[in-house]
């Protein structure tokens, strides 16, 4: 068990349940059971994830003041989650809503309110660093400056800028330019992934790089080994939403790599806890704990 400080995102995430993309139009509706509406967010993902795995964690992040910040604050109190670290510092809690097809396809829509122009209070990170042995800092705003602060204390970093097209992108180049380990999507890249590795080897020196591929599982690169290899896909049971594939198989890579320091190992584990994850509905749903990954990964070697 490691003590994990998590910097990130919350949303209310509702999702709906449609036939097919693109969608007919209907004036109304019934998808009955087809509408949710849980907690989610890459921040509490990954904080759910890495708890559900057996790790100490703390999530800092930015709630509103309305209805929704007492629905987050309530979910993170039935998870058993520190909500310590979650300020309802805005007028509006962030919403996204997700539409997946019956292959598991799914379209965002998210409404980031004005998070992206608020800041967290330093000293609260400051006070919580000194107890991790990993920061976990998300591509939102407010975990930029956090970046200096983590490598000023020596901490590892670990990110995920998502799908990115950009080896220079404005927006995420810190975040890049700080990991330690660094998970991104293949879904925007102008170039194979493997291509799209040596670039960002040779920018940012990145020791442990993993693209996600979707169904083609994900590629991983360790620079000081000069490794590079795709693994595929694992399948657990029958896709319902792929939503949160991409923080599922993050939060168990960081699992798994802290405690055997083997990267390959670590997406191997991954790679199952993502599948066995995109058979649930919400992102932030259907997280298998140590042992359950241990024996499902033993199971299917
Ligand atoms: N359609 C799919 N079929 C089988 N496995 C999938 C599928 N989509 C995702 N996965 C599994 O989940 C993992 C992570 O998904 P993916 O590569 O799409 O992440 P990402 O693009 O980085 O993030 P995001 O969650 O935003 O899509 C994949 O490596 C794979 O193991
Ligand atoms: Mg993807």
């Amino acid at each position: 068990m490691r003590n994990i400080l998590i910097c990130g995102h919350i949303n209310l995430e509702t999702t709906l349940r449609v036939d097919q993309f693109p969608l007919d139009y209907f004036p109304v509706c019934y998808p009955f059971f087809g509408v949710r509406s849980t907690v989610a967010g890459v921040g509490y993902n990954i904080t759910k994830a890495l708890t559900t795995l057996g790790h100490q964690t703390r999530l800092l992040s930015l709630i509103g003041q309305d209805t929704v910040g007492q629905l987050v604050q309530h979910s993170l109190a039935a998870d058993d989650l520190d909500t310590t670290g979650v300020l309802a510092a805005m007028p509006e809690t962030c919403q996204s809503v997700i539409l997946y097809d019956t292959d598991g396809r799914r379209q965002i829509h998210t409404d980031l309110k004005d998070v992206q122009s608020r800041p967290y209070p330093p000293d609260i990170f400051q006070q919580y660093l000194t107890w991790c042995d990993l920061a976990v800092l998300g591509n939102i705003n407010f975990s930029r400056p956090f970046l200096a602060q983590a490598k000023h204390a020596g901490k590892p970093i670990a990110t995920d800028v998502h799908a990115i097209n950009d080896l220079d992108d404005d927006y995420n180049r810190d975040y890049m330019a700080a990991a330690d380990i660094l998970f991104m999507s293949h879904e925007r890249l102008p170039c194979s992934p493997e291509e799209w590795v040596r670039k960002v080897q040779n920018r940012y020196g990145t020791a442990v790089l993993v693209i996600g591929l979707g169904a083609d599982g994900a590629l991983l690169a360790v620079k000081q080994d000069n490794f590079m290899e795709r693994l595929p896909a694992v399948y657990t049971r029958p896709i319902v939403n792929t939503i949160g594939a991409g923080d599922a198989l993050f939060a168990a890579f960081v699992h798994n790599y802290l405690q055997t320091g083997s990267p390959t190992t670590a997406l191997q584990h991954a790679l199952t806890f993502a599948s066995y994850k995109i058979g649930a509905v919400g992102a932030a749903e259907g997280f298998l704990t140590a042992v359950e990954l241990a024996e499902l990964v033993n199971r299917n070697p």
